[in-house]
């Protein structure tokens, strides 16, 4: 164990140099962290909870026009990149650490906040964002890239992407956010969404709060917001809803 460090506190567990880190490859280093340097992912940024660095393909075109695509084998539109840059992009970052390699793209699997919090529990994450039709596919089996999409849309590259990933995790990290709670009745926790709120005023514009949250009655509270959130995840998210019932179903024929 190092010199002074405090016995009850395993080398583990002390973080020591290893805040959780980010490391994205893109050809557009310069919006990041962007959005990510505000609010509360920003000043866990500038506490340290974290960090994030770029690599910037285009360092890796091998010819002087700094080439990063071509167009694709077989005919149609667009370009795609190029494998050969891809692989020494990936090669420049230091993956003895072993971290989650993840190209972020429509075609992925669904990204999910069970997903995210085994993310938020690694040591970080590298993130490859691809712009053009897409990565020469070779280099993806290569590196055997996790490929993961955000929803069935397209966004003009994978840097929002990655931006909207990177959120999601670090909230989860130890101390980002204050009120636990808050993050545990929140949507997905319990396979549903989360129920509506309401905030003073009482009477705003004419409509009111309901009744049921006035009454200081905590159980009935209760209740009536698990009774919403299942009326929500049924309306919007069938899906959700048949795994829910499924799930309780199990619980309720165990007992
Ligand atoms: N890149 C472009 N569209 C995307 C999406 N929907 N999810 C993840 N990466 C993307």
């Amino acid at each position: 164990m190092a010199k002074n460090m405090p016995k009850e506190v395993k080398p583990s567990a002390a973080r020591v140099n290893q805040v959780w880190s980010a490391t994205v490859v893109t050809l557009f280093p310069g919006m990041f962290p962007g959005s990510l340097g505000q609010s509360l992912a920003g000043k866990a940024l500038d506490d340290g909870v974290w960090s994030i660095n770029t690599v910037d393909i285009r360092d890796f075109a091998a010819d002087n026009k700094q080439t990063v695509d071509d167009a694709p084998f077989g005919g149609g539109a667009g370009m795609v990149m190029r494998a050969d840059v891809i692989d020494a992009a990936l090669f420049s970052v230091n993956k003895s650490n072993k971290l989650p390699l993840i190209y972020v793209t429509p075609r992925g699997k669904p990204l999910t906040q069970a997903r995210v919090k085994e993310l938020a529990a690694s040591p970080g994450v590298i993130l490859l964002c691809g712009r053009y039709e897409g990565i020469d596919n070779r280099v993806i089996d290569a590196w055997a890239i996790e490929e993961v999409s955000l929803g069935d849309f397209v966004l003009s590259g994978g840097e929002p992407a990655a931006v909207a990933l990177i959120d999601a995790c670090v909230r989860l990290l130890p101390g980002v956010i204050g009120n636990k709670l808050a993050s545990v009745e929140e949507s997905f926790e319990g396979g549903l969404l989360e129920y509506p709120h309401y905030t003073r005023p009482r009477d705003w514009d004419g409509r009111e709060v309901p009744e049921i949250l006035l009454s200081g009655h905590h159980e009935k509270v209760k209740d009536w917001r698990q009774t919403q959130a299942e009326h929500i995840t049924r309306e919007r998210r069938p899906d959700l809803w048949e795994k829910y019932n499924i799930k309780h179903e199990a619980k309720l024929n165990k007992h």
